[in-house]
């Protein structure tokens, strides 16, 4: 059991630990990092059984050359978002050779740092955006509604589009594997934009890629002498791609709420994928009552047979949530596993 975004906003000591700098200083502060990472394994002592590196899927354009800022209380932001492919700045970001090691170099060494720190309390975490999501931050330079530039590029450029999916997808599989060298002991893949993808343009411009990862992680560990570590794919809001998920070559599968979970095992069958999720993290803003019946309903769904389950929230805890009413949503996890 864990949380997306279990370090953060929500947390007063986030807030102290943070001060005045910068998101992005903090990521790139490795004693910054651990700390925020570690706030909430102090906090919810005995209850959380991960921690998440504190770090963002940005930092792979960012290394990519693209500048990218977090703005208060809108989100990243792009000064310079990809336009179209006759740009020069896509030539740039597609044929510059990214040095992943050196670029994201601080990621690595928070992550080593986090592990010492933790010492075998419960294991670390690593992550990634998935090749579209971070596409549709790139050519969109934000966040959005519509997606105008995403389609636009994949309906009008979808040849210069896959080429640059697939070099994000390459530099995502040398930026996990970087991770589990630091120290990551399990990596999860974040397409939060997946449910924007009807299912053929889910097959056309985010599963090969998903997939890409999957194949060429563990090769890529391999060629390192590293053992190869349980890898989780997210892809929020493709609900009808959830069979075309647990064979993708994931461990685990993560969902959002939108996903019914009795429903979902039916959909794995026999394949031996774990799931992980998936509570409306708006229960949050509930009652007592409420979380529990979240909770219930999920355990109901999930905790069947043998086959394991990552408890956690359909997506990430949003702003001016109750850390209280977050301790309710594990303690309820705990008392209804452990009958
Ligand atoms: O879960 C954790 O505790 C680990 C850290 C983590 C962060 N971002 C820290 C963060 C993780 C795993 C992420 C992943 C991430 N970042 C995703 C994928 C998951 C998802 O939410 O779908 C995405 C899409 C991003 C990009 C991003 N970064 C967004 C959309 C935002 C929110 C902006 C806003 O103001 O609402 C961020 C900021 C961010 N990343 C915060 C944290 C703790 C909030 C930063 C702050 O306000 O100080």
């Amino acid at each position: 059991m864990w949380v997306m975004r279990q370090a953060g906003r929500y947390l007063p000591e986030y807030h102290e630990a943070k001060g005045s700098r910068d998101f992005f200083e903090c990521c790139r502060d490795p004693e910054v990092a651990s700390t925020l990472t570690l706030q909430p394994i102090e906090r919810y002592a005995g209850l959380i059984d991960a921690a998440i590196i504190f770090s963002d899927i940005l930092v792979i354009p960012q290394a990519m050359g693209m500048v990218v800022e977090m703005v208060d209380k809108k989100g990243p932001h792009f000064p310079q978002p990809l336009d179209t492919p006759a740009d020069d700045q896509y030539r740039q970001v597609l044929e510059r050779e990214t040095h992943v090691a050196d670029e994201l170099d601080y990621v690595y060494k928070a992550i080593t740092l986090t592990r010492n720190k933790l010492a075998g309390r419960v294991p670390l975490i690593g992550f990634c955006g998935a090749p579209w999501t971070l596409f549709c931050y790139m050519v969109e330079g934000g966040g959005t509604k519509l997606f105008a530039r995403s389609k636009t590029w994949i309906y009008k450029y979808p040849e210069e589009t896959k080429k640059l999916l697939l070099k994000l997808a390459d530099i995502c599989v040398e930026h996990l594997a970087l991770q589990v060298k630091a120290g990551a002991q399990l990596v999860m893949v974040f397409d939060s934009w997946a449910g924007e993808l009807g299912p053929s343009a889910f097959r056309d411009f985010s599963e090969p890629y998903l997939a890409h990862i999957a194949e060429k992680l563990p090769q890529k560990l391999q060629s390192l002498g590293l053992d190869r570590v349980p890898m989780t794919v997210f892809p929020k809001g493709a609900w009808h791609a959830l069979d075309a998920a647990c064979s993708l070559g994931f461990d685990v599968v993560g969902m959002d709420w939108l996903q019914d979970p009795a429903e979902a095992v039916r959909i794995r069958g026999d394949r031996p994928v774990v799931f992980q999720g998936n509570a409306d993290p708006g229960v949050l803003y509930g009652t007592k009552e409420g979380i529990t019946k979240a909770v219930e309903e999920m355990v109901k769904g999930f905790w069947v047979g043998n086959k394991g389950w990552i408890a956690n929230l359909g997506h990430g805890i949003t702003p001016g949530v109750d850390p209280e009413n977050l301790k309710h949503f594990f303690q309820e996890i705990h008392r209804l596993t452990k009958q």
